[in-house]
């Protein structure tokens, strides 16, 4: 990754269901791997990080990791395997927009706090003065997430919540 983060820069760990993963940046020697974790997720967990039903994940991988803008944070198995991911890419503004997705068996596990916690130290680090998302309502676990990491709903966007952190001034859990 051509971002402000080293590549493969150790921002933690964090242990679920027995699997000590490591919380690091990822850069484009991960590029086969986060396309094999994109692919191997949920078409339900597919449909609640995008809002859209995606089979092929190439070109979404590429464009995020040749992307100067943009962060990107995984949670890797010892095997090598990456079982979620956070990124945030930054608009023209001065802020950046987040995704957030793990593994369907390794959620509810902590992972995405985690990722979450890892993700906002690497926005406030990269200069970010914002990070903001977009979560369906009856996403009740993206919703308690972001509220953990002290994030406001800020309005609507067709039919999603619009949720946003102030990097500037919001501290971390
Ligand atoms: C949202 C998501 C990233 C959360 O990751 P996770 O590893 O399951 O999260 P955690 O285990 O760290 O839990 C985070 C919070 O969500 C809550 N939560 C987790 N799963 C939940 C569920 N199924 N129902 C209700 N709350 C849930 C947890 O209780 C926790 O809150 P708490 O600490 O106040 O109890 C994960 O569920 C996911 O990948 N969902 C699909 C993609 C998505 O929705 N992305 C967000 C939009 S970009």
């Amino acid at each position: 990754m051509a971002g402000c983060r080293r590549c493969g820069e150790v921002l933690g760990s964090h242990t679920a269901r027995g699997v000590r993963l490591l919380i690091r940046t990822a850069c484009s020697r991960d590029r086969e791997a986060l396309i094999r974790f994109y692919e191997s997720l949920s078409r339900e967990t597919v449909y609640t990080r995008f809002f859209a039903i995606i089979r092929y994940f190439d070109p979404y991988v590429d464009s995020l990791l040749r992307n100067s803008r943009a962060v990107v944070v995984v949670a890797e198995a010892p095997d090598g395997r990456i079982v979620g991911v956070a990124e945030a890419v930054g608009d023209e503004g001065g802020g950046a927009e987040s995704g957030i997705a793990v593994l369907e068996e390794f959620q509810g596990a902590g992972v995405g706090t985690a990722l979450g916690a890892a993700i906002l130290e690497a926005a406030r680090a990269c200069g970010f003065r914002r990070l903001y998302g977009y979560v369906m309502p009856s996403n009740v676990a993206a919703y308690r997430l972001a509220l953990k990491f002290g994030a406001r709903v800020v309005g609507m966007y067709e039919s999603l919540y619009r949720i946003e952190f102030d990097l500037a001034e919001g501290e971390d859990p």
